[in-house]
């Protein structure tokens, strides 16, 4: 798949990394070209690209910015009529430990306002960035989850393929409404790595008897 990065930071290199080695066609951009460039070099197969137009030829936009860079992010890369659009940011407060939004709206719901051809899937938020550098495998016979919710089937089935395909398990959390849900598991798996101390090498999933 065509897949634009937007963001060379922590997650967004770690995306990089993940679906260059899946065999994707990766581009990143951000706003500093050289960031870009350094992820890009780091990653046989990825190229740095100009934020300007940098979705136009994507099968999926990954936005791997802060959230409250989020829409000028989006608003800059070009026409996303139609194009799927994974949110992974989660609406942190200053300290990391709370969100500054939720209940009767979510990140990915303001996000999917600010692009409205867009169709937006949240996705990857309940991973810490050392998780999604190190793969999915935790190596107890367990893989980490990724936790999908859109209102677009096609949105949702292109994370999913993209999550499979970087060997994670994925579990449909529903309509994007459910990004409600999805943004306060981050802020607790957030709590336990850093408040309680377990550290970044942790994610969430759900379990069922047999
Ligand atoms: N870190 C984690 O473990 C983690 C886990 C789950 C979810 N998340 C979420 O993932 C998102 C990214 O987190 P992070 O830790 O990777 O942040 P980060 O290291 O600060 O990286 C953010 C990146 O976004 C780029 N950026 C900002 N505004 C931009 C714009 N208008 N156009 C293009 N690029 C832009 C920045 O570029 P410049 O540096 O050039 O300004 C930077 O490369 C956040 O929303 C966070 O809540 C993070």
């Amino acid at each position: 798949m065509k897949v634009t990065v937007i963001g060379a930071g922590n997650m967004g290199s770690a995306f990089v990394k993940q679906l260059t080695r899946a065999g994707h066609q990766v581009s990143v951009a951000a706003r500093s070209g050289s960031k870009a460039a350094q992820v890009a070099a780091a990653n046989p197969g990825a190229r740095a690209v100009d934020v300007a137009n940098s979705a136009v030829d994507a099968d999926a936009v990954v936005l791997a910015t802060g959230f409250a860079d989020a829409a000028a992010a989006l608003k800059s890369v070009g026409d996303l009529q139609g194009k799927v659009v994974i949110d992974i940011t989660n609406p942190l407060t200053a300290d990391y430990m709370g969100l500054t939004l939720g209940h009767s709206t979510s990140a990915a719901e303001e996000i999917a306002q600010a692009v409205p051809g867009a169709e937006v899937v949240k996705g990857f938020n309940t991973l810490f960035a050392q998780v999604l550098a190190d793969g999915a495998d935790f190596g107890n016979g367990q893989k980490a989850s990724v936790f999908v919710a859109s209102d677009s089937a096609r949105a949702k089935q292109v994370a999913t393929t993209l999550a499979e395909s970087m060997g994670f398990t994925v579990i449909d959390a529903g309509g994007l409404k459910n990004a409600r849900y999805l943004e306060p598991l981050a802020g607790l798996n957030i709590y336990l790595g850093y408040g309680a101390g377990l550290g970044t090498a942790i994610a969430p999933t759900w379990i069922r008897k047999a």
